[in-house]
C-alpha cells in the first residue's frame, strides 16, 4: 500500500486535517518553529518559508508518510502539523507525531482530538495493531497528552537525545490497538 499523494482529509467536532500544502508554508507556520517555547522539545529549531516549502514537498514524495495541517473548523485557522512517518502496512502500525503550534490553542484538548481521528483511522479503517511515538522525557505536556489517549511508555533511552548543551532521554511509547 502506498500514501504518496493520497489527498486525505479527517473532519472532527472542532477540528479539520488534511494534507498539508506549498501554500500552508506561511510566516505563522515559519513563527511556530522558530519559538522557543515551541519548539522547547523539538529537533527543528528554526525554519524560513523556503525550508517548510521543502519540507512539505520531501514528506509528500514519501511513499510511507502522511502529513496534515490542523484547522479549526469553524475559523479555518491553521494551528498545527500532525504527521503519520512512518506508516507500515506490512507491520500493521505507524509513528505518529504533533505539533500544535500557536500557543494560543493549547490545552484545548485538539492535540487529543486531531491524534484521535488518525488513531481512529490506523485501527478502524487500516486494520493496524499499534501505534507509535517518541517524546522528550522532559516533555510533560506532550507526555500527558499521549498518556490521556491511552499511549504507555515502552523503553526510555536516558541521554540519547542531545539539544544544545543539555542532554535528554528520549521517550518511546505505544498503544495498542484496543482488544
Ligand atoms: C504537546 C502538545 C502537542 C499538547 O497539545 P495540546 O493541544 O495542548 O494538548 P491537549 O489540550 O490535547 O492536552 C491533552 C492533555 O494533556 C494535558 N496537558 C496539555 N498541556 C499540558 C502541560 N503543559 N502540562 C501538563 N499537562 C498538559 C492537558 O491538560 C490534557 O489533559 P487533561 O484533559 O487531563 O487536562 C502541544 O503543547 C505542542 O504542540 N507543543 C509543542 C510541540 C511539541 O512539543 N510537540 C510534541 C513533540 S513529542
Amino acid at each position: 500500500m502506498h500514501f504518496a499523494h493520497r489527498t486525505e482529509s479527517f473532519t472532527g467536532e472542532r477540528l479539520i486535517l488534511r494534507t498539508m500544502t506549498e501554500g500552508d508554508a506561511t510566516q505563522t507556520y515559519a513563527e511556530w518553529i522558530n519559538n522557543p517555547e515551541v519548539n522547547l522539545y523539538l529537533e527543528t529549531k528554526s525554519a524560513t518559508i523556503e525550508e517548510l516549502i521543502a519540507y512539505i514537498e520531501q514528506k509528500d514524495a514519501k511513499d510511507d508518510t502522511l502529513f496534515f495541517g490542523i484547522f479549526l473548523k469553524e475559523e479555518g485557522t491553521h494551528i498545527g502539523t500532525i504527521k503519520l512517518e512512518p506508516i507500515e502496512p506490512e507491520e500493521k502500525k505507524a509513528t505518529i507525531a504533533i505539533m500544535i503550534g500557536d500557543k494560543e490553542q493549547w490545552g484545548k484538548g485538539y492535540a487529543g482530538e486531531s491524534m484521535q481521528l488518525l488513531i481512529n483511522w490506523c485501527f478502524d479503517d487500516l486494520g493496524f495493531e499499534k501505534i507509535e511515538l517518541g517524546a522528550i522525557g522532559k516533555n510533560t505536556a506532550a507526555i500527558h497528552a499521549y498518556e490521556k489517549l491511552g499511549f504507555a511508555e515502552v523503553r526510555r533511552e536516558v541521554g540519547s537525545v542531545q539539544y544544545g548543551d543539555e542532554v535528554h532521554d528520549h521517550v518511546l511509547m505505544e498503544l495498542k490497538r484496543p482488544v
